[in-house]
């Protein structure tokens, strides 16, 4: 880096917004197989959240891959530009207050890793959206499994491709058999315990 660039600090804190906002921000970081149910139960959550008028933002793998990283393929390096770029969006975003969710395969368990040491402790919740493969590959909503093992597509997660299953997640969500419902709350249930958003008073 230059050493003529100098870090600015702000007045307007992270301690601030968060007070304002009355919740934590926090970096959701779902990871799992293409089709294991990381977007859906992130947007889910966010409209949850939304909704408990708690700020937030989803960062999806395939909308991201449309601008910021749409320089990028699916080699191992490209994997892990990709997901050095959403960890350092993904904390100015909770710098910004926001509570962030991301869903990327991120199948490379040191790149993950790399995104959390950019957190201070506890702010980084790696939540492992769990899935056989072959169901993944049963749902093949996006018709890429198909594509893959005819060998249309190279490099594919599952298939050709490896994936890391995290080691101490902190939170493994199923999805195999669970309505999206299930999971949210489930989700809920966990920020609630972890004191980011206040429980709701019924
Ligand atoms: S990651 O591995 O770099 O974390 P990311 O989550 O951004 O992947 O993008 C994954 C999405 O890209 C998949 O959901 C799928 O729609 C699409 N895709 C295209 N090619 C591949 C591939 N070779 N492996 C995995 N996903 C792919």
């Amino acid at each position: 880096m230059n050493k003529n660039i100098v870090w600015h600090e702000a007045t307007v804190t992270r301690e601030r917004r968060e007070k304002m906002n009355r919740h934590r921000a926090k970096l959701l970081w779902f990871t799992g197989l293409s089709g294991s149910g990381k977007s859906t139960l992130a947007h889910a959550l966010e409209e949850e959240l939304h909704q408990r008028e708690c700020r937030t933002y989803v960062f999806d793998g395939d909308n991201v891959r449309h601008g910021l990283c749409r320089d990028l393929g699916f080699s191992t390096e490209d994997r892990s530009e990709n997901i050095r770029r959403i960890g350092e969006m993904a904390k100015l975003f909770v710098d910004a207050g926001v509570i962030a969710l991301t869903a990327f395969i991120s199948p490379i368990r040191e790149d993950r890793e790399r995104a959390r040491g950019l957190f201070p402790h506890g702010d980084f919740i790696e939540v492992y959206v769990s899935c056989p493969l072959e169901v993944c590959e049963t749902r093949d909503v996006k018709g890429l499994y198909k594509k893959a093992r005819s060998g249309e597509i190279p490099n594919f997660t599952g298939i050709s491709a490896p994936y890391d299953v995290p080691d101490k997640p902190e939170i493994v969500i199923e999805t195999q058999d669970r309505t999206v419902q299930e999971c949210v709350h489930e989700l809920i249930e966990a920020l609630e315990q972890r004191g980011v958003i206040p429980t709701k008073v019924v």
